[in-house]
């Protein structure tokens, strides 16, 4: 298989640093020299500093869950590219659907994002998804294709295959109801079909496309054994420690 599988925990608005170096370090501890899948933790910038640290050494690498586009500047309350590199960031989180809702980001603005983390050697953790209504009016791949496109414009075919795509529909994501592997395959498919439209088949089958809403120790292995969903994102399963492996463990049973 030439994509090696990745799970991804996004922490979002939780735990103090101290509670987050303390997972960290259990993550590692757990992990021992597990290897056939790539491990990335998102905690919030408040605790980046101490799970860098936590994480140093280890297999464990470190994500952030947003950025701003820009390097530096008046940008009040903001965190950019080259301040997560400084802190041993080596993934980040774009275009989350709460960014988007709650935040009020557009595809224009997330393409920004991933334009200048690329620039910044930061791989970006895309994610696009439909919400709830779009999924009944028919009209999930739409509006999956115009966020995955909108998304990689101006990303060149030498640098793609180090995005790596996050497909979670809204209403999957922390709801308890998760996808069937069918409907999540299919989507995954869908956007493996656009990204050899845009790159070529060769480094669409190098890019990594990771299901995320709801998955848990239960629904992985199903999930995880479809031939386009090469990990997963994971919110509420990845802020406690037994889940999170056993998710890494169905992902390595997977592979
Ligand atoms: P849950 O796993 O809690 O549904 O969250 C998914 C998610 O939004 C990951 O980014």
């Amino acid at each position: 298989m030439i994509r090696k599988k990745l799970i991804a925990g996004n922490w979002k608005m939780n735990k103090t640093s101290a509670d987050a170096v303390a997972l960290a370090r259990d993550i590692v501890f757990s992990l021992g020299t597990q290897s056939s899948v790539d491990v990335v933790v998102c905690p919030p910038f408040t605790a980046l500093e101490g799970v860098a640290r936590a994480v140093d050494g280890s297999l464990v690498k470190l994500g952030a869950q947003n950025m701003h586009f820009e390097a530096s500047g008046a940008f009040t309350g903001e965190v950019s590219a080259p301040m997560l590199r400084a802190l041993f960031a080596t993934h980040v989180i774009l275009g989350h659907s709460e960014r988007r809702t709650l935040f009020g980001e557009t595809d224009e603005l997330v393409n920004k994002k991933v334009l200048s983390a690329l620039k910044n050697q930061l791989r970006p953790i895309v994610c696009v998804g439909e919400s709830l209504a779009e999924r009944e009016a028919g009209s999930t791949l739409k509006v999956v294709q115009a966020q995955t496109e909108r998304a990689l414009d101006g990303v060149s075919k030498e640098i793609a295959a180090s995005i790596i795509i996050a497909y979670e529909p809204v209403w999957a994501i922390g709801t308890g109801k998760v996808a069937t592997t069918e409907q999540a395959q299919e989507v995954h498919g869908f956007i493996r079909g656009l990204l050899a439209k845009a790159y070529g088949d060769a480094v669409a089958q190098r890019i990594r496309i990771l299901y995320g809403g709801s998955m848990k120790p239960a629904n992985a292995p199903e999930l995880l054994a479809q031939k386009d969903i090469d990990g997963g994102l994971i919110g509420g399963a990845s802020l406690e420690v037994r889940s999170f492996i056993e998710l890494v463990n169905a992902a390595a049973g997977a592979s």
